[in-house]
């Protein structure tokens, strides 16, 4: 879908949607298609118990003397910011996306009384609206007209300045966005270690430089857990390192890590038929990774940044590992795998500390969809949040509450460590039994990061979901790509 700007002109076909602030706050522009229409906007809104609230939004057919299609109008609430503006974009878009016009104008009105300038706040209506229009169709050969999106081109106008400036820098962040969205959509015969690393590989026509480790490599450098978890599958595990180093020379990069499992079938320890096919979203977190680093070249941050992914297939056939057996990790410690399930862990324990190793970064925040039980503790509206170092924690929950993106902090303590203790090794892969199994994951990752300021981040319960909401339409979410890109813009930048 194409997003254009211009100054307020009414068009005259097409959908229209225009912003309504609360309390029914009409701009000037909304006020004077109001008297066009004989004051059937006011009458609309209060027929329809629309205040124009944030989030609300009311479709009508347009008033007799406007030739047009539908008029949507939107709510953005009072004091509105940009995650009000991006909700707004996307509720415009959802209520005429499959209505049969090609082209949407949206007004973005001169509304008194917004929480970040005019300009900025309509180009994040732009960017709700492009968010939202997301979908993932090339399987499809079938697919009815009547079922395809109409909607090609969204025209957001303002009269404010600065709304292209501000678009440039979202542009590229819905970018990274989207490649998220596609390489976690994928389906896991087309998505594995190898063609996963390709994707990333692409990536060096950004600017970005892109190492792939094979095997080889890998065991040369003694990460016996990540190959442990590829070794009962006939596609070798990978890691890549993506670099992009848009800051002064010599400066600690900032570093993040994705788990990569490209289908986790638990190995020997197998998971059950039943939703079994979910776990082709086990490489959500690498897909992140990858999207982020996309955003970060393409609008060209200054900072040095460096993006892991541990990619494996966890696959149960005759060279598959067992559980009881011992692997030996980079850092030289030794983990029994009492559960070849728990492999996200086992991936990461690797990845982290080449990372931190490697590179001596400033931070490492991964990610990883990595326990089911985060979904028993926090649904699907929050990821968890794990960290050894508390301003890191803060500032992430910070981000994640202006960019939606939600993070709750849960604890680590050395308390926990007796349950992952193992009797015939340094550490073992699973805690005790319906016991705080999101902690235990984490605090077994702690042992991986060598003190370096960490956060871990369980996105077992956002990294994709089942319907729409607002700016992310069902499938996959891109989850962590605004959050950490606002992490990197506000604090680590310049
Ligand atoms: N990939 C799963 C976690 C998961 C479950 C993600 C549901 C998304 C939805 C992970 O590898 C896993 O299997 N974890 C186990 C850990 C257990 C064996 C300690 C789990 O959560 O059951
Ligand atoms: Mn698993
Ligand atoms: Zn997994």
């Amino acid at each position: 879908m194409k997003i254009a700007f211009s100054a307020p002109d009414l068009p005259k076909s097409g959908h229209l949607a225009i912003t309504v602030a609360a309390d029914r706050a009409l701009g000037s522009i909304g006020a004077s298609l109001d008297k066009a229409s004989g004051g059937q906007i006011t009458r609309a809104m209060e027929q329809g118990r629309f205040t124009g609230k944030a989030d609300e939004v009311l479709a009508l057919v347009a008033p007799a003397g406007l030739e047009l299609g539908r008029l949507v109008l939107v709510g953005i609430g009072g004091a509105p910011g940009a995650l009000a503006a991006n909700n707004a974009g996307a509720a415009a878009l959802a209520a005429v996306q499959y209505a049969g016009e090609s082209e949407l104008t949206l007004v973005v009105d001169d509304h008194a009384g917004l929480a970040i300038e005019a300009g900025p706040f309509a180009a994040e209506v732009a960017f709700g609206a492009l968010l939202r229009s997301y979908r993932f169709d090339k399987y499809r050969t079938t697919l009815a007209d009547d079922k395809k999106p109409s909607v090609k081109k969204v025209t957001v106008q303002t009269a404010a300045k600065g709304a292209k400036k501000a678009w440039e820098r979202l542009e590229k962040i819905a970018d990274g966005i989207f490649l998220t969205r596609d390489v976690v959509s994928e389906p896991p015969n087309v998505i594995y270690p190898e063609t996963l690393a390709d994707r990333c590989v692409e990536l060096e026509k950004l600017g970005l430089e892109v190492e792939v480790l094979d095997e080889k490599k890998m065991k040369k450098l003694g990460m016996g857990a990540l190959l442990g978890v590829g070794q009962g599958s006939s596609q070798p595990p990978r890691l890549v390192v993506m670099k992009w180093n848009g800051g002064n020379k010599g400066d600690a990069p900032v570093a993040f890590v994705g788990k990569g499992i490209t289908f986790d079938t638990g190995g020997i320890s197998i998971k059950p038929a039943a939703g079994m096919e979910d776990m082709k979203w086990d490489m959500g977190g690498s897909g992140t990774v990858i999207g982020l680093m996309a955003a970060l070249a393409g609008r060209k941050a200054k900072v040095n940044v460096v993006g892991v992914v541990a990619l494996a297939e966890n696959m149960p056939d005759g060279n598959a590992q067992r559980p009881g057996d011992i692997v030996s990790t980079m850092s030289g410690q030794t983990i029994e795998v009492l559960n070849t399930d728990a492999e996200g862990r086992l991936v990461l324990a690797d990845a982290l500390w080449y990372t931190q190793d490697q590179f001596k970064p400033q931070f490492m925040v991964n990610l990883a969809t990595l326990t089911g039980a985060i979904i028993v503790s926090l649904g699907n509206e929050h990821a968890g949040l794990f960290s050894n170092n508390d301003d890191l924690a803060a500032k992430l929950t910070e981000s994640g509450l202006a960019t939606g993106e939600k993070l709750w902090r849960l604890p680590l303590s050395p308390a926990y460590d007796k349950d992952i203790d193992s009797d015939v090794a340094d550490v073992k892969n699973i805690g005790r039994p319906m016991t705080a199994g999101s902690i235990i994951g984490a605090q077994f990752l702690q042992r991986f990061v060598n003190g370096t300021p960490w956060a871990h981040l369980d996105i077992a319960g956002t990294a994709w979901t089942k319907e729409n909401k607002g700016v992310v339409p069902k499938g996959a979410t891109a989850f962590g790509v605004r959050l950490l890109d606002h992490l990197v813009a506000t604090h680590y930048e310049g």
